[in-house]
């Protein structure tokens, strides 16, 4: 059984509001399950730059090291905006995935059925949409050297590096093909191997990695024509593989399927156990959403189905996991909507209402 650690770190914005409303669900799931989870609290991002002058401590990581899981907010603002600083809020989440190993980015995308309406997309489009990103997390362009601007006679220069070793790139191909067999048994690996030769690299090792999976029928496709086919036919991927940078330009993406990001949590996890469990961080993709803070308007459910994964991935919580899912199903049912998903015939709530609502629904 794993240890029950589980270090929280609320951040800036709309973090600590939708953390809050987590915390009620758990107790619920603590209460009906009988559990104890041995909470931690950690100041970074923003806030721990204004507090220390860094934003993620040695202490925290250390922290997150013991743990087995983070539940992490958001990080970032306005305040703490300016590109050329030093010490950027991001520095938190950055440094937590390199430090923890977090080399595998979990990104589901479902459509609720009753929220089909509320996309931009047309539902007849939408209609079956239910796929997982699969995202590399601690390689490639942004953590690669050399990364740096300097000044020449004829001008400003600057370089970033793109870099992938065969260990790194196996790891997540790895992870692709086995979600994809426990799913649809499709995998979609993103590259662009017509310029890049991180990518030609990766469609190589793909392809001899796909012998070892017969069962799972792998496809290629180009990054930008990834792009189009995710808005023209998003039901017909199933699990996605892809790079850092590729990844979190088109996990953005997707997350427009269902119409707003509030409902879209995520999972980074590093090496797994034998029994399926490893340390994890989790997190709702949304951010802080400065615009809205304090005003009881965040939506709270990519939090809550972020504590979902992290029950399920982390602790080995499969029940518990599916009760967290449950509520919120039943909360949408019932026709309950924070503004960023409010719909025809729906009742508005704020934030603090949602949590309630769902923790109410959490049950055994
Ligand atoms: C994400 C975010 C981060 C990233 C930022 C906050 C560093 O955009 O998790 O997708 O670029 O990975
Ligand atoms: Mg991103």
């Amino acid at each position: 059984m794993a240890s029950l650690r589980i270090l929280l770190t609320p951040g800036d914005g709309i973090g600590p509001e939708v953390m809050e409303e987590a915390l009620k669900s758990l107790a619920r799931i603590e209460a009906l399950y009988n559990h104890e989870f041995q909470y931690e609290t950690e100041i970074i991002g923003g806030a721990a730059i204004d507090k220390y002058g860094t934003a993620l401590r040695p202490e925290t990581l250390t922290a997150a090291k013991s743990s087995a899981a983070v539940l992490f907010g958001a990080v970032g603002g306005p305040k703490w905006d300016d590109p050329a600083a030093k010490v950027r809020p991001e520095q938190a989440i950055l440094g937590m995935r390199k430090g923890l190993g977090l080399f595998a980015n979990i990104r589901p995308v479902r459509i609720h059925p009753l929220m089909i309406d509320d996309s931009t997309l047309k539902p007849e489009v939408l209609e079956g949409t239910d796929m997982v990103v699969i995202r590399e997390l601690t390689g490639g362009i942004y953590f690669g050297k050399p990364q740096k601007r300097w000044t020449t006679s004829r001008g400003r220069r600057a370089v970033d590096t793109m870099r992938y070793s065969e260990t790194e790139v196996r790891r997540i191909l790895q992870v692709g093909f086995e979600m994809a067999r426990q799913r649809r048994k499709k995998l979609t690996s993103v590259d662009k191997a017509n310029i890049l030769d991180t990518s030609r690299m990766w469609r190589e090792i793909a392809t001899e990695m796909a012998a070892d999976y017969p069962d799972v029928e792998l496809e290629h496709i180009l990054v930008d024509a990834a792009a189009m086919h995710l808005i023209r036919r998003p039901s017909s991927f199933d699990v996605i593989v892809t790079e850092n940078l590729f990844g979190d330009i088109l996990t953005d993406e997707a997350a427009m399927l269902p119409g707003s990001m509030g409902m879209m949590p995520s999972a980074s996890l590093g090496k797994r156990r034998k029994d399926g469990t490893g340390i994890g961080l989790y997190e709702p993709i949304h951010g802080t959403a400065p615009d809205i803070t304090g005003q009881d308007k965040a939506n709270p459910l990519a939090m809550i189905l972020s504590a979902a994964m992290m029950l399920r991935l982390s602790l080995g919580m499969e029940s518990e996991a599916q009760s967290l899912e449950k509520a919120v199903d039943a909360v949408i049912a019932d026709g309950y909507r924070t503004p960023d998903i409010a719909g025809k015939d729906s009742t508005p709530v704020g934030t603090t209402k949602m949590g309630d609502l769902v923790a109410e629904r959490v049950a055994r």
